[in-house]
C-alpha cells in the first residue's frame, strides 16, 4: 500500500484526532455565546474504532498523534484510549492539546498511559479576563493543571495564546516574563477565521510583529531557538538567559502549508486533509476493513489543496475553494 504522500510531495506522518466536539469552556473565538449543538454520542467514534483507524494508518506512515477536542479531557477515561494507541506498532509520539481545566487531576494518569507531550490553551493571566474569554473558566484550575503537567514530567509543555486586538494584546509582556521564569514554550497564535461568519474577527486580528516590537521595548534581545521538540508550525525564539522560549504561529499572514504533514480525524469520523477547507471523507462505514480505511485516507490526501487562503480572507478577497464551515471545537485545531 502507498504511503501518505500528496500531489505536492508532502509526506503525512501526523494525525490529529478530535476525540470529542464537547468542551467545558466556550472561548469567544471558538464557539458562539449560546454554545454549540453537540454531535449525538452514537455518531462519535468509539475508542476501539479510533484505535482501528490509527492501526490502519500507522501501516501507511502515520507516526505521530495529537489528541484534541473540543476538550479531550471531557471524554470519559480518555487515558484508556491513549493506552490503546500507545501499543500500536509504528506510533512514536502521542501529544495532547487541552484547556487544562481537568489536567491537575489527570496529568499523572495521562503520562502513565503514554502521552508524551502537552500543549495548553491559555489566553490571559488575569482571572476575570480569562473567565470572560472562556465564558466562565477558572484561571486557577488551568495554572494548577500547568504545574501538574510540569511536575508529571511532561517536557516540553507548550502554551497556546491566541492574540486578539483589544482583548489580550496588553498581556504580551506578562507572557514574555512568564517564559523568562518558567521552562515553558509560549506560542502566540494569530486569530484565524475558522468557521466564523466574521463575527468581529477582522477587527480583533493582530499581526504577530507586535510581539517582536514589545520584546524590544522591554529591552530584551532574542535569537532563534533551534532545539524545540515537536512538529509544530511555530517559529521559536529564546531571550538569552530565559528558562523558556516564545514562538509565533502565523497561519493567516504567512502560512506554513509547504511543509504540512498533518491530517485530521473529527470526532464523528471524518478525515479532514486541511484545517481550512470543507471537504471531508467519513471513515465510519469502513470500520472493520483495514484496506478500505487506508484507501479512503489516500483518496482524501490526494484531494488535499496546496494551501489554504486565510490571507485572502484577511484581504477580503474571493477564495478558490470553500473554507470550512465547522467551528474550531469541531475540528480540534
Ligand atoms: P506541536 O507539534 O506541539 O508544535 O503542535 P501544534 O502547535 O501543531 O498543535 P496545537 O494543537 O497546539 O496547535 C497550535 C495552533 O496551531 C492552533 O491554533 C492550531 O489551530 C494551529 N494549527 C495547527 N495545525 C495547523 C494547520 O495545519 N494549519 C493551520 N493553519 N493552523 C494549524
Ligand atoms: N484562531 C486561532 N487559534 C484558535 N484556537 C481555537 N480557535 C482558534 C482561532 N479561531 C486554538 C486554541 C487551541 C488550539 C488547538 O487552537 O486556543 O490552543
Ligand atoms: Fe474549548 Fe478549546 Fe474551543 Fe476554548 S478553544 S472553547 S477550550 S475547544
Amino acid at each position: 500500500m502507498d504511503k501518505l504522500v500528496d500531489k505536492f510531495g508532502r509526506v503525512h506522518d501526523y494525525l490529529r484526532i478530535s476525540v470529542t466536539d464537547r468542551c467545558n469552556l466556550r472561548c469567544v473565538y471558538c464557539m458562539p455565546a449560546e454554545g454549540m449543538e453537540f454531535e449525538p454520542s452514537e455518531k462519535i467514534l468509539r475508542y476501539e474504532e479510533i484505535a482501528e483507524v490509527v492501526s490502519a494508518v500507522a501501516k501507511i506512515g502515520v507516526r505521530k498523534l495529537r489528541l484534541t477536542g473540543g476538550e479531550p479531557l471531557v471524554r470519559k477515561e480518555v487515558e484508556k484510549l491513549i493506552a490503546m494507541l500507545s501499543t500500536i506498532p509504528g506510533i512514536e509520539d502521542i501529544a495532547l492539546t487541552t484547556n487544562a481545566i481537568f489536567l491537575a487531576q489527570k496529568a499523572e494518569a495521562l503520562k502513565e498511559a503514554g502521552v508524551t507531550r502537552v500543549n495548553i490553551s491559555l489566553d490571559s493571566l488575569k482571572p476575570e479576563r480569562f473567565a470572560y474569554i472562556t465564558r466562565g473558566g477558572s484561571l486557577k484550575r488551568v495554572l494548577d493543571g500547568l504545574e501538574a503537567a510540569v511536575r508529571a514530567g511532561f517536557h516540553p509543555v507548550k502554551l497556546n495564546v491566541v492574540l486578539m486586538q483589544g482583548q489580550n494584546d496588553d498581556e504580551i509582556e506578562d507572557f514574555i516574563r512568564m517564559s523568562l521564569e518558567k521552562p515553558l514554550q509560549i506560542r502566540f497564535i494569530e486569530y484565524m477565521p475558522i468557521g466564523h461568519n466574521d463575527e468581529g474577527w477582522r477587527a480583533k486580528y493582530i499581526s504577530l510583529d507586535t510581539v517582536f516590537e514589545r520584546v524590544k521595548q522591554m529591552g530584551y534581545t532574542y535569537e532563534p531557538a533551534g532545539d524545540i521538540y515537536g512538529n509544530g508550525p511555530a517559529d521559536n525564539y529564546r531571550i538569552p538567559g530565559a528558562a523558556g522560549t516564545f514562538g509565533l504561529i502565523h497561519p493567516v499572514s504567512d502560512h506554513f502549508c509547504d511543509n504540512c504533514n498533518r491530517l485530521r480525524l473529527t470526532a464523528d469520523g471524518n478525515i479532514k486533509p486541511c484545517l481550512y477547507w470543507d471537504d471531508e471523507w467519513n471513515v465510519r462505514p469502513l470500520i472493520g476493513d483495514e484496506h478500505a480505511i487506508q484507501r479512503l485516507f489516500l483518496r482524501a490526501i490526494d484531494a488535499k489543496p496546496e494551501n489554504h487562503e486565510m490571507a485572502r480572507a484577511l484581504a477580503n478577497e474571493a477564495q478558490s475553494h470553500t473554507p470550512t464551515v465547522r467551528r474550531m471545537s469541531q475540528i480540534g485545531g
